[in-house]
């Protein structure tokens, strides 16, 4: 039987069996060793063909070896190059503070420049980050923003869920848009994959909810996490081994056409559509974890792009108003596999007043109830419509409580504070500093929503200025109104505000860099 193989293949064998200290007769049985010894039993063809099949299967895990060994060739390519960044080393990351929005693209666009590897840690194409560079708009679901520095290499970390037909859409778009992106996108082999049918099953889930919907983007990031955490999900790494994605795959949709009666999964055309992009996905998949530390250890510097926002979050967040990840600062250990001791620069990026998108509760919300109405200001000229789902952003005045409870979490080190701009003109602007319940003032934040909604806001008024500030370069450029409105919001936060947004475009953007007193 052994002789019946190739001489490749009998190479193979006994090169797999020597690793695996077995022996070619180890495999057989006595009985088969002597059928192949004398073919004259009239079963031997039988046994010939059950031994025949064995060895094939040896040579199929063998071709696995040989698969594997070009996939590790694959990832030595990938092998994180030593720092030409001017920055220091170590991890910084950009998070989002209140309910999403706040601005994280344009400032991880901007800090990306002095980077070299710029990763996303949790959430999906919930995300939705609006860049725009020289007039020019560019929009991000599932990339890091920083893949606008052609220089830096963009990590999706394992903590994402990727639907993999947006994100090769979205790569195919920045490509039209001029944008070399290739062999500098990286994906986590262990990232969980959303499918359409997780999207079917959002929309589905948030129909039978009624009035009660959380207002999801319908991105099928619940399900998706909902498949990861039941342990039916379905991971980018597997699409390299097919069958076994295929198992997988059969299994988790028959699964939830029987858990959603009406739901119809085309589990063919979905194999297929599956097996067309495996090598184009192949080619991008890696160990991020194993990649990430060897970047932080050959000296790179690596900032994290958050997505969705602290408010948001699973645990920490009004829930259920929530997505379904922990978008604060522990996914950044989670959804990447670093250690806390490399993590330095935590940024959180707060808008100088406050949206949200989709239902729950928002304590400082005002109403756009006419054109001279505060909410309408907000809304018009901060243009405050998702960039995800094009939905209107309901929008309010800066929460600082809402603030402080993030600044707990998160530790930040520095505030990002955005869209300044959008205040000017507004003769009076008022910030929650407290909340209150039953008369009493409110320590911590509530966790039933019952009685979070029920809080009432205490305000402090401040003057408005009317001067244009998008041409500020510096802080001491701002009209003192301005200013003082800026040093009051980092005094109830005491973190230093760092950088403050003047406008969209990369430029609009004052630095007041580092190692200044907060006082
Ligand atoms: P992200 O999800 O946190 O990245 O934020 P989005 O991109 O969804 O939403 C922020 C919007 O505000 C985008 O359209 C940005 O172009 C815009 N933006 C960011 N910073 C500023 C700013 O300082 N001023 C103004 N006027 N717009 C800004
Ligand atoms: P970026 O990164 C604003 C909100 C949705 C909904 C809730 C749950 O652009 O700041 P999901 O689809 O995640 O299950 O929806 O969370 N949401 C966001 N709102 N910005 C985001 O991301 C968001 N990501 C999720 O509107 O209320
Ligand atoms: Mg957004």
């Amino acid at each position: 039987m052994f002789r019946l193989l190739s001489k490749q293949s009998q190479a193979a064998v006994v090169a797999a069996s020597a690793a695996s200290g077995f022996t070619i007769s180890s495999l057989m049985t006595s009985k088969e060793e002597s059928a192949v010894a004398s073919c004259e039993n009239p079963t031997v063809v039988d046994q010939l063909k059950e031994i025949a099949d064995r060895v094939n299967s040896i040579e199929k895990t063998l071709g696995t070896v040989q698969d594997s060994k070009n996939s590790i060739k694959k990832a030595e390519a990938y092998v994180a190059p030593s720092s030409n960044s001017k920055a220091k080393s170590g991890i910084d990351v950009v998070l989002g503070g209140q309910w999403g929005d706040e601005g994280k693209g344009k400032l991880v666009d901007i800090l990306s420049q002095e980077y070299d590897v710029c990763a996303r840690v949790a959430g999906g194409s919930n995300a939705g980050h609006t860049i725009v560079v020289d007039g020019k708009k560019y929009k991000f679901h599932l990339l890091p923003s920083g893949v606008l520095n052609p220089d830096a290499t963009c990590v999706i970390g394992n903590g994402v869920v990727i639907h993999l037909p947006s994100f090769l859409n979205e790569l195919d778009n920045l490509a039209n848009m001029g944008v070399d992106y290739k062999g500098r996108v990286l994906m986590s082999d262990r990232a969980h994959m959303v499918f359409d049918f997780h999207q079917e099953v959002d929309g589905m889930a948030e129909s039978k909810l009624g009035r009660n919907k959380i207002g999801t983007t319908k991105k099928g990031i619940g399900p998706a996490y909902a498949s990861k955490i039941s342990r039916n999900g379905i991971r980018i790494g597997d699409l390299q081994n097919f069958e076994y994605f295929e198992e997988r795959f059969r299994s988790l949709a028959e699964a939830t056409m029987m858990a959603y009666p009406g739901l119809e999964i085309d589990i063919e055309e979905q194999l297929a559509f599956y097996k067309s992009i495996a090598e184009r996905v192949g080619d991008m998949t890696v160990d991020t974890i194993q990649y990430t530390n060897e970047a932080y250890h050959n000296g790179q510097k690596i900032l994290v792009e958050g997505a969705n926002a602290t408010m948001l979050d699973i645990d920490f967040g009004t829930y259920p108003y929530v997505t379904s990840s922990n978008p604060s600062i522990g996914s950044v250990l989670t959804g990447l596999g670093v250690s806390p001791n490399k993590v330095s620069g935590i940024y959180g990026t707060v808008k100088a007043y406050c949206t949200r998108v989709g239902e729950g509760p928002f304590p400082t919300e005002q109403i756009p109830d006419g054109p001279d109405s505060i909410g309408h200001h907000l809304g018009t000229v901060g243009a405050e419509f998702g960039t995800t789902t094009g939905r209107q952003r309901r929008c309010g005045w800066l929460d600082i409580p809402q603030m402080q409870y993030s600044v707990l979490i998160n530790g930040f080190t520095a505030v990002n504070l955005t869209k300044l701009d959008v205040l000017t003109g507004l003769d009076k602007i008022k910030i929650g500093v407290a909340y209150k319940y039953n008369g009493k003032y409110l320590k911590s934040m509530p966790a039933c929503l019952k009685s979070y909604s029920a809080a009432e806001v205490e305000y402090e008024i401040m003057e408005g200025w009317t001067e244009d500030i998008s041409k500020c370069k510096k802080f001491e450029d701002l009209p003192p109104a301005a200013q003082k409105y800026v040093l009051r919001v980092q005094e109830l936060l005491g973190v230093p505000v760092r950088w403050i947004g003047v406008g969209a475009g990369r430029d609009e953007q004052i630095d007041r860099g580092e190692g200044w007193d907060l006082k």
